[in-house]
């Protein structure tokens, strides 16, 4: 089904260069899909690119912030000129800051929002109506379970992702019927840099991580099969019911345990 869908087709990931946006590019790659990978560093996107052309993919690399003000601009001028049309859009990157929100740097908490839901946001809604012209491609947003619950400690990337998962379930149903579709996948703990990059510690031991690979997999099934929305795994599936049973003040407290800084035991 993944390789019927994205064959011959071009598929932008945002946050190519590690972790899940990684993976997607390796799957897709086999997929036969034309990849165009977007992240910060040119080197580890340079790499991943090697790793998709080994698996038969065609990839094109753009470094650039998508979290700046014209990052989006900047993207969309770079496929006007070179002539790319992009008909899947993965919009994986995200980034987290961990602390208080009263005591972490303004400046950082809104880069978290400049990122995770203005870039997603823009990206996607300039995208979409060339996608709805030519009936075809669609969306996959990459949120997370922390959009289930509020998260002491990492609030506003928590605050981000449950907009996001809120989001792709309107634009899922407000496309039915155009031939483009858009499905939100909720990861649970992956072993990525995400967490290094956020300062904070890995979720305790008792709490098993998925790999990227697994994730990226995950995302594709159900994107492939329309879905609206997606855990990445079972643990993911019943913690987000879990909240769903539980009083929201009880799920905050227990998201407390898992946004600790590197700093605290
Ligand atoms: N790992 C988890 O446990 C987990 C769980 C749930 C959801 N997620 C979500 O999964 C997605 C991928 O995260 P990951 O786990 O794979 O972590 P990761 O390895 O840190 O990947 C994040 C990606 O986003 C890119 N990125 C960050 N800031 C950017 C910016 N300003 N402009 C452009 N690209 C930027 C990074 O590339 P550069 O550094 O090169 O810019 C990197 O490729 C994120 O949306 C994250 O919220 C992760």
């Amino acid at each position: 089904m993944t390789r019927a869908l994205f064959a011959d087709t071009t598929v932008l990931i945002t946050g190519a260069s590690s972790g899940i946006g990684a993976a997607f590019a390796e799957e897709l790659a086999t997929a036969g899909a034309r990849l165009v990978v977007a992240g910060r560093d040119e080197r580890r996107l340079e790499a991943v690119a090697v790793r998709a052309r080994n698996r038969g993919g065609t990839v094109v690399t753009i470094a650039l912030d998508l979290a700046a003000p014209a990052g989006v601009a900047a993207l969309l001028r770079r496929f006007k000129a070179d002539g790319i049309e992009v008909d899947h859009l993965i919009n994986n990157a995200g980034a987290g800051v961990q602390g208080r929100g009263v005591s972490t740097p303004v400046e950082r908490q809104l880069g978290v929002i400049d990122l995770n839901v203005h870039a997603t946001t823009e990206l996607a809604l300039r995208l979409l109506p060339g996608m709805v012209a030519r009936r075809c491609g669609g969306i996959l947003n990459v949120a997370s379970i922390a959009a289930f619950q509020g998260m002491p400690g990492l609030s506003v990337y928590a605050g981000t992702k449950a907009y996001l998962l809120s989001w792709s379930e309107a634009l899922h149903f407000e496309l039915r019927g155009t031939g483009v579709r858009c499905c939100c996948l909720c990861p649970g703990p992956a072993d990525s840099r995400f967490f290094d990059a956020a300062g904070m510690r890995p979720p305790p031991a008792i709490v098993s991580m998925q790999s990227p690979a697994a994730v990226a997999r995950a995302g594709l099934r159900a994107y492939s099969r329309n879905a609206s929305h997606r855990m990445s795994g079972p643990l993911p599936s019943v913690l987000a019911w879990l909240t769903r049973v539980t009083p929201r003040a009880l799920n905050a407290a227990v998201a407390s345990n898992f946004s600790r800084s590197r700093g605290r035991p």
